[in-house]
């Protein structure tokens, strides 16, 4: 059924319905929990949709070509890592693509015997399900609200912003300029164009993004991708141009830790606070809670 159709359909059942019940009716349309559910769902079906339309234009490793840099950081990572997005691959489909022999979650340790030993996986995006977690019970309403994505790659945060919050703008900067065309790609395609614009470009040329952002989104954005000079310019950067109290920062790792890794001297406490989590928002999530905890939220002071 499509919408005119289903408009239609609707209008219909309602021109049927007796005029003292029809109020009720309306009143339960707009605010019943089934019809939210039902919505709910539907984002993660579209979410689902625009992750398969991602997986058929990208190898498997999910990576392009102009990505040589990250290509070799991760080879000379001590453990040997492989890269798999979240987005795109949940444990079930690795799952599946280890038994089809098209993925391994192990690595021979010297080649030819049978000791094996497990990979380390990385993921350059967040999964469905910390995205959920991240707009659903994370953050706060975000209605009428900015979201700067710093890195936004293949855009997942932009799109689950958008079916799971109420933001009004959801900003994505990107270095990569393939990563750019595929997500206007998707902009175009779902019909996004209305909230999300994404910019290609160094987030060190977009200090007003920064400047005007509610909620600015740091995961793992510059480790794997930059020198460690470029990365100290970028937080640096960062630092300076986030400073709208009260906006927020979602970070992965902890600011703490990228900045300790620089070595960067620098003094957290009067730039950010950090926001106290009540344990509560951790039941019922659909993921391990050690994930989760790894996304930390802080407030710009
Ligand atoms: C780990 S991915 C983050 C993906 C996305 N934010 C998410 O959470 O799903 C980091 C991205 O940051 C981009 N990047 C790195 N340095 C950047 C910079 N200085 N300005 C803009 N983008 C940058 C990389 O090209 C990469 O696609």
């Amino acid at each position: 059924m499509d919408l005119d159709q289903a408009q239609r359909a609707i209008l219909n059942v309602l021109t049927q319905v007796s005029a003292d019940v029809l109020p009720r009716v309306i009143q339960w349309m707009r605010h019943s929990s089934e019809i939210e559910d039902l919505l709910r769902s539907n984002a993660d079906v579209l979410l689902n949709c625009i992750a398969d339309d991602i997986r058929s234009s990208l190898p498997l490793e999910a990576m392009v070509g102009s990505e040589n840099q990250v290509i070799d950081i991760i080879q000379s990572l001590q453990r040997p890592t492989l890269h798999v997005d979240a987005f795109l691959y949940d444990d079930d489909t690795v799952d599946a693509l280890c038994e089809e022999g098209k993925m391994s979650r192990i690595y021979c340790m010297s080649c030819g015997s049978r000791k094996t030993a497990p990979l380390d996986f990385i993921s350059h995006s967040f999964s469905l399900v910390e995205l959920k977690f991240l707009f659903q019970q994370l953050l706060p309403d975000l209605s009428g609200k900015t979201l700067v994505d710093v890195g936004s790659r293949l855009g997942a945060v932009l799109y689950a912003g958008c079916v799971y919050s109420s933001a009004s703008k959801l900003q994505g900067v990107e270095i990569n300029a393939e990563f750019c065309q595929l997500q206007e790609k998707i902009i175009k395609k779902y019909d996004f164009t209305d909230r999300i614009q994404v910019y290609h470009s160094d987030i060190c040329c977009q200090p007003s993004l920064l400047h005007y952002a509610d909620v600015v989104v740091l995961h793992n954005v510059f480790e794997y991708f930059l020198d460690k000079e470029k990365q100290i310019k970028a937080w640096t950067f960062v630092m300076e141009n986030v400073r709208k109290t009260g906006s927020l920062i979602v970070a992965v790792p902890s600011l703490e830790e990228s900045l300790d890794k620089l070595q960067m001297n620098i003094q957290l406490d009067k730039w950010v606070e950090k926001v106290k989590l009540n344990p509560d928002i951790y039941t019922g999530s659909e993921t391990d809670e050690e994930t989760i905890r790894q996304i930390h939220l802080y407030r710009v002071l």
